[in-house]
């Protein structure tokens, strides 16, 4: 199956080639591969901050452990969970599902109380563990994408969140950087990616339940 050939493709790169660049066609995408993700009942409560910009970058690079990934990519993916929760969030939804399925907002209202209903049973703790995780399917998505075009990623948790969020002043926009994707080409001088791929075997990670 091509998917298990673009996993045993991809590693995580660890050094990019700075000359090589993605072009606007595989942006266009990478981006539609990230807006198409799923996302619990489909709120998509993130937002997606796209640097290519050497200046910023560079800027970056020291409140991301001076990982070398960060200037060297081509461009640098930094996803955002909204900081807090709000039920206009939700409104906002059910607007936007009614209008583009030509459906009278009223037939979804409820819907949307049941989802207000049980994010408000969520303590603020749940509330902001739930928000952190919705956009790591994204993020797979995106590393994938970049696979099946024989474009090299690292995920990246390897920053300082609270520095960013400064940098970028997320605060003041709700928002909070949780994950980024470097995306790029690998350098040939990459050992990373002579590597040995290593995973725990089937039976260590799967128990059949059930008959
Ligand atoms: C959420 C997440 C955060 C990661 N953060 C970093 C990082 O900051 N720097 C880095 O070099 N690799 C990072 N990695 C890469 C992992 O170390 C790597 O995926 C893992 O060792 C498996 O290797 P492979 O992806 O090359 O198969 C991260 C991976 C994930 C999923």
């Amino acid at each position: 199956m091509q998917v298990l050939n673009n996993l045993k493709w991809r590693y995580a790169t660890k050094k990019f080639d700075a000359d090589k660049k993605i072009n606007d066609e595989q942006l266009s995408c990478l981006k539609e591969a990230i807006r198409l993700s799923p996302s619990s009942y489909g709120l998509q409560l993130y937002k997606v901050l796209i640097i290519s910009d050497l200046e910023i970058k560079k800027q970056l690079q020291p409140l991301c452990w001076q990982q070398s990934q960060i200037t060297d990519c081509s461009h640098l993916f930094i996803f955002c969970s909204y900081k807090n929760y709000n039920d206009n969030d939700v409104d906002e939804y059910i607007k936007l599902v009614t209008t583009e399925q030509g459906l009278e907002y009223t037939t979804l209202e409820g819907y949307g109380s049941f989802i207000k209903g049980k994010v408000s049973e969520k303590t603020p703790t749940e509330q902001t563990a739930w928000l952190e995780r919705q956009p790591y399917l994204a993020v797979s998505n995106l590393i994938m994408a970049c696979a099946e075009q024989q474009i090299d990623t690292c995920p990246m948790e390897g920053f300082t969140p609270e520095d960013i969020n400064r940098f970028f002043q997320l605060d003041n926009k709700n928002l909070n950087a949780v994950v980024m994707v470097a995306v790029g080409y690998r350098s040939e001088d990459d050992t990373a990616q002579h590597r040995k791929k290593v995973r725990k075997a089937e039976n260590d990670l799967f128990e059949i339940v059930g008959s």
